[in-house]
């Protein structure tokens, strides 16, 4: 296991630490989350945790919570009692970008149901504002896509259409996905605001406000992050 995937392990373990038993958890996406899934897995086989129940944020999470033991239900109106998931940006405030995994709708969909949403990450994924590494993933509807790029290219100027090899990049709802740059100094709440408001636009990676904490994972260890 290489350093990197070590640290996001760490910090999975971390984060299942506070999963209780008969909780029903929203499951993540990603390089990161996999850790949180296989060790929830670990725990139900091991006796420490009974009765969880996993809400999986994507097609390969579900696979990998049926492959670990997880018990997994659809997403319903109940309350989630807690949700782990990976972040590609942490915001000092813990504001968070997602999606760069593709999974971005069902997560978002799946973590504001959370009484506690718990992110994990290394520390090459904490910022000082949002938008300093990573593009922002747009989930745009597949008819009439070309105009909504073109309506969010007035937004955003720089980004473009995610490829999967020379096919456009599908996302587990049938959508695309335009990757946009942020520049320094944007409103991040008045961007979501305008693009949620703009047509064809069908959720941003934008994560406001939602993250109870962070646990971050560096070689000196994990650091406990909660919104500054
Ligand atoms: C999936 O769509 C994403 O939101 C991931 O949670 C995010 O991209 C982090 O993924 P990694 O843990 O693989 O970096």
């Amino acid at each position: 296991m290489s350093n990197l995937e070590g640290l996001k392990k760490e910090a999975a373990v971390r984060a299942v630490a506070l999963v209780r038993s008969g909780d029903r958890v929203g499951l993540g996406t990603g390089s990161t989350a996999k850790y949180a899934i296989e060790e929830i897995g670990r725990r139900l086989q091991s006796g420490e945790l009974s009765g969880v129940v996993g809400v999986a944020t994507s097609e390969a999470s579900d696979v990998l919570a049926r492959q670990v033991g997880i018990p997994v239900e659809n997403l319903d109106p109940r309350p989630l009692d807690i949700a782990i998931d990976g972040a590609d940006e942490i915001a000092p405030n813990l504001d968070l970008i997602k999606g760069l995994g593709g999974a971005l709708l069902r997560e978002k969909l799946t973590e504001i149901q959370a009484r506690r949403f718990i992110v994990i990450a290394d520390h090459t994924k904490v910022v000082t504002r949002i938008g300093e590494k990573s593009a922002l993933p747009v989930e745009i509807a597949r008819f009439g896509f070309l105009s909504t790029i073109e309506r969010l290219r007035a937004i955003l100027p720089a980004g473009r259409l995610r490829q999967a090899g020379a096919q456009p990049y599908l996302t587990d709802n049938g959508n695309l996905i335009f990757d946009a740059q942020i520049p320094a100094g944007v409103d991040v709440a008045a961007l979501e605001r305008q693009l949620k408001g703009t047509l064809g636009v069908v959720e941003t990676g934008l994560f406001l406000g939602m993250a109870e904490r962070a646990f971050v994972a560096s070689p000196d260890g994990v650091t406990e992050l909660t919104p500054r």
